[in-house]
């Protein structure tokens, strides 16, 4: 009744960004992720007959509040889908990933407990049904199933069987590094599930925003298939500008970025005027991600850490999907 799992997390090149359901976490466009080596959540689940409620600990110290609640919340779901009600667990999660700083930690740590939990209980699932079942806990989660290049189709149906991942490109197939500038390792204001639902709701740009995802997922995957590293990170940024755009039309309207955000996006661009191909990408926080090419590492990473208000830089490469320890 025990497992671990290990699950990486994923940054989005094309983003998810809005619900068309939120109990069940379905989108309202397809996503596209890379996931990444550097940031990862390694979790034990160990489901115990002498518990009267789900304990855990998150870098050894015990979780209570908001976090502790989505993580018995969707225990809760696996229990139920397994006819497993009256045990609880007992959970130790280790994260490689600076929390709530935009780094998605919820992606890997909801891939890693969906896996560990299931593995626990003596289940042995598809990776599709993991996949949808991770999507319940967070949805960018649903991808960190998978290494490598990685779309998550929406689907259609309302009960959501047919919006979970799937591989688009294994890890080994293009060698494309990220760079994590982090600029400021507080907790954010607005959570991206806050952000997005605000956005759905009231963003005058919002239809924009969904106008753009085909061609861009189209585009992307060329790029991918072709290895060609300016449009893959052209799209990628472009997409990102989208994303946050949304937010600036929302009411009220919000932004994640703060000064050091621009300054970074700024001198992304300016590498590339001197020819040194690197993309920028962001997620619901002021952190920024760079996309660029192993030849071009040291460059990338000196001209990152030489920045005022850098506080680190931290180097990924293309990252495996879930294992079992
Ligand atoms: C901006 O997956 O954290 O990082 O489904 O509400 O848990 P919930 O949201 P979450 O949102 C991620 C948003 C994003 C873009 C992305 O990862 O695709």
């Amino acid at each position: 009744m025990k497992a671990t799992a290990k699950a990486h997390t994923n940054i989005a090149l094309i983003k998810y960004w809005g619900k068309r359901d939120e109990r069940l976490i379905l989108p309202t466009n397809n996503s596209l992720s890379l996931t990444l080596d550097g940031f990862y959540t390694k979790t034990t689940v160990h489901f115990r007959n002498d518990l009267l409620r789900d304990v855990f600990y998150l870098n050894d110290t015990v979780v209570s509040g908001e976090a502790y609640n989505r993580v018995t919340k969707f225990l809760d779901l696996v229990r139920q889908q397994f006819g497993k009600q009256d045990l609880y667990a007992d959970i130790r999660s280790t994260n490689a990933v600076p929390t709530a700083a935009g780094f998605a930690s919820s992606a890997s740590g909801f891939a890693a407990l969906a896996a560990a939990s299931t593995r626990a209980l003596g289940e042995t699932m598809t990776e599709e049904a993991l996949s949808q079942l991770t999507r319940q806990g967070s949805g960018s989660a649903c991808r960190s199933i998978y290494g490598g290049f990685v779309e998550w189709q929406m689907g259609m149906k309302a009960d959501g069987s047919d919006s979970y991942a799937v591989p688009v490109a294994p890890a080994h197939h293009w060698d494309v590094r990220v760079a994590a500038v982090v600029l400021n390792a507080t907790e954010k204001d607005v959570s991206s599930r806050e952000g997005m639902k605000r956005t759905v709701d009231t963003s005058l740009f919002y239809q924009g925003w969904l106008d753009g995802i085909p061609q861009d997922l189209i585009d992307i995957k060329d790029g991918i298939r072709h290895r060609d590293f300016e449009k893959l990170g052209a799209i990628a940024e472009a997409n990102c500008l989208r994303m946050h755009a949304t937010t600036l039309g929302a009411i009220p309207p919000f932004t994640y970025w703060n000064h050091l955000t621009v300054q970074v996006m700024e001198t992304v661009r300016q590498m590339r005027q001197i020819g040194i191909p690197a993309y920028f990408t962001i997620d619901a926080g002021p952190n920024v991600k760079v996309l660029y090419l192993p030849e071009y590492e040291y460059k990338v990473e000196q001209t990152l850490r030489e920045l005022p208000g850098v506080a680190d830089v931290i180097l990924s490469r293309p990252g495996e999907g879930i294992t079992y320890l």
